[in-house]
């Protein structure tokens, strides 16, 4: 077998806080996210409460999930809020347009969401109408939300059942206005977003983290459009606080939009290309914090990645405006690779939010309304393995061998992607071998605090096609590694192929 690869930790220098909202989480009003996953409705049997599936809840409680954005998406560009709020019975219908042309009959609402968000110990992040609405009617949604008074919206809240307002700290203008939130130009776009922040009050103590709709991949005009909407404002040249920060989404697909690939029918190197596409995305989170930088090098402006994750073609036999896909060892190791970039940018990017949590495209659970069923994918065990990262400090990871390189059509990968960080007087190690057949062998030297204990955990399994069914839930399920060696502060050890393991440190 090949030597080692050798690295070098130094536990007494953290770099930027990792914020625990890089692992957020997107719900939206599509196929059986919402309804058949998050909702089965007060009168189902399966445990619920006021509506929301509770075994979905519990396991999502895992993951410690920091914030939740909903409605959309696309369909938060077609989505008005007052048709979602007062008794269910009367709530008006209407078509759910971007996503399986259904009708949507609005039972779960803002209430609904709000609710939900206590239940996980999530902050909501409300992605506001743009495309269709008015400034106004986004105005009353954040003062019926947010506002404690006797004013109109809050007077109608209280009317709803809900006395006190809800903290909502995060609030989305707008959702891909280069597409299906509107067909707009950046710089029109961009118009909108200053007007509409304008009307997104902070009501009493709430105060709104406004997240103007961004850019596609690596769209870096768009970005450079929103920056300088901040910078100059009339005649003045003076920065101003209108949003506080910009997104964007990147996809991993690995076809072209009409055949985007199977979630478990491919090829080794169609595997090693989904790996090179999380590298590009890094490319484009390294170019939007550049751009920002030129307009914001105290970085006080935020970047979003609130829509990421694998996009396949859609489960055979099922809706395709749904967006099902399986869920397989592949999708984990391409979840693991993201989370490694994201350390890396942990100065610039403040929230990234995968698409999406219940039965949709990467999701983290895979729940059946009719059979009661609930299934963990290997994704939902990334997030939980990751846990310890959560807002703690970035350690550098500095590999001084060659890392093995795999050639695909986007050009070489690496197969070994590591990160790692530290709290409260611990260290949390990522590593990743993304190669299909081979393990690999790491000595790391830790450098800088004692060592006093070592736990780890990998995700493996032997194809990267295996994958959790009702009938077989832990075909992919994390496990304890036997015995983590350190001798002399150097930590030895070998992946497994295709596997992600966590070596967790107590330091002294
Ligand atoms: O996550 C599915 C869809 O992907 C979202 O609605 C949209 O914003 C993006 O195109």
């Amino acid at each position: 077998s090949s030597p080692a690869l050798r690295a070098i930790i130094n536990l007494d220098l953290p770099g930027a806080t990792i914020s625990r909202h890089l692992y957020g989480h997107f719900a939206e009003h599509l196929g059986r996210c919402i309804y058949g996953g998050f909702w089965v409705g007060p009168d189902s049997n399966l445990p619920n409460h006021n509506g929301i599936r509770l075994d979905v809840v519990n396991a999502l409680r895992k993951l410690k999930i920091p914030n939740l954005r909903w409605p959309g998406g696309c369909f938060a560009d077609e989505y008005h809020w007052r048709d979602g709020i007062g008794p269910r019975e009367q709530r008006p219908r209407m078509i759910n347009s971007h996503w399986g042309d259904v009708v949507e009959d609005n039972s779960f609402g803002t209430h609904e969401f709000m609710e939900l968000c206590e239940l996980l110990g999530a902050d909501p992040y409300i992605s506001g109408n743009v495309g269709s609405g008015t400034v106004q009617e986004m105005s009353d949604w954040v003062e019926y939300v947010t506002r404690d008074d006797d004013s109109p919206m809050a007077t109608l809240r209280r009317q709803n059942g809900r006395d006190a307002a809800w903290k909502v700290p995060f609030w989305g203008i707008g959702n891909e206005p280069w597409g299906c939130g509107g067909t707009m130009t950046a710089h029109s776009f961009t118009e909108l977003a200053r007007q509409y922040s304008t009307y997104t009050r902070n009501h009493g103590g709430n105060q709104l983290y406004r997240i103007a709709a961004g850019a596609s991949d690596g769209d870096f005009v768009w970005t450079k459009t929103l920056m300088e909407a901040l910078s100059h404002i009339g005649n003045e040249q003076v920065p101003r606080d209108l949003f506080q920060a910009v997104s964007f989404h990147a996809y991993t697909l690995t076809g072209p939009w009409e055949d985007k690939g199977d979630a478990l029918e491919f090829t080794t190197d169609e595997h090693y290309l989904s790996l090179a596409i999380v590298r590009r995305i890094e490319s484009f989170l390294e170019g939007h914090s550049a751009m920002m930088d030129v307009y914001d090098p105290g970085k006080k402006v935020g970047l979003v990645l609130d829509e990421w994750g694998t996009w396949w073609n859609p489960t055979p036999g099922t809706n395709p405006g749904f967006l099902e896909q399986q869920n397989a060892l592949r999708d984990a190791l391409v979840a693991s690779y993201h989370f490694d970039a994201f350390h890396r940018h942990a100065g610039r990017l403040v929230m990234a939010n995968i698409a999406q949590t219940v039965n949709v495209l990467q999701a983290m659970l895979f729940a059946d309304a009719e059979t009661g069923s609930l299934v963990l994918t290997p994704t939902y065990h990334v997030f939980e393995m990751n846990t310890g990262h959560h807002d703690a400090r970035t350690l550098s990871v500095h590999v001084l061998d060659e890392t093995p390189r795999e050639q695909t059509a986007r050009g070489p990968v690496d197969v070994l992607s590591t990160s790692a960080s530290t709290k409260d007087g611990s260290a949390l190690i990522s590593l990743t071998n993304g190669h299909a057949t081979e393990e690999l062998a790491l000595s790391i030297d830790l450098r800088g605090a004692v060592v006093t204990g070592a736990t780890g955990r990998v995700l493996t399994a032997p194809t990267l096609g295996a994958h959790n069914t009702p009938t077989n839930p832990a075909a992919v399920a994390p496990r304890a590694l036997d015995k983590v060696r350190i001798v002399d502060g150097v930590l030895e050890i070998t992946l497994p192929p295709a596997s992600y393991t966590t070596v967790s440190l107590a330091l002294g």
